[in-house]
């Protein structure tokens, strides 16, 4: 079983970024997290990128290559369509991923494009958000 986690605009910078929103834990350690939770159950591909299209050209070039997609969409979690449609062209699994909670955020963080397209949201959990996250995506693509 293979699974692509995709973290989208800014989360290269987890660790320096808003720490009272975010915390202190790096992308790498989220990363070690996620190692550690996938080990004798699934292959990980990790993807960091800043940039709306090149999420695009990841998320396509995992058709007929990749199980299941854990995604942090970041700030493109409220405005890209594009990623969404990505998203249902590739018809892989998906579970969303925020680590704070964007419901009880700015009113503008509250809208997400992927969520109608995702198996599961998962908001607030800090970083353990992602190994929930690839909990019920390995369980999801178990059955
Ligand atoms: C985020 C929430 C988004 O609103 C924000 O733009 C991010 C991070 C989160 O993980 O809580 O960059 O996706």
């Amino acid at each position: 079983m293979k699974i692509l986690v995709i973290n989208g605009p800014n989360l290269n910078m987890l660790g320096i970024r808003e720490p009272e929103i975010y915390g202190s834990s790096t992308l790498q350690d989220i990363y070690d997290l996620l190692n550690l939770e996938a080990a004798g159950k699934c292959e990980l591909r990790f993807f960091q990128s800043n940039h709306e299209g090149a999420i695009v050209d990841e998320i396509q070039a995992a058709y007929q290559k990749i199980d299941g997609i854990l995604i942090n969409p970041a700030a493109y979690t409220h405005t890209s369509l594009a990623i969404a449609d990505a998203i249902k062209s590739v018809a892989i699994p998906v579970v969303e991923v925020h680590i704070s909670d964007i419901a009880t955020r700015e009113e503008f963080r509250q809208i997400s494009y992927i969520k109608p397209f995702a198996i599961a949201q998962i908001s607030g959990l800090g970083i353990e958000g992602y190994v929930k996250g690839l909990q019920i995506l390995i369980e999801h693509l178990s059955k």
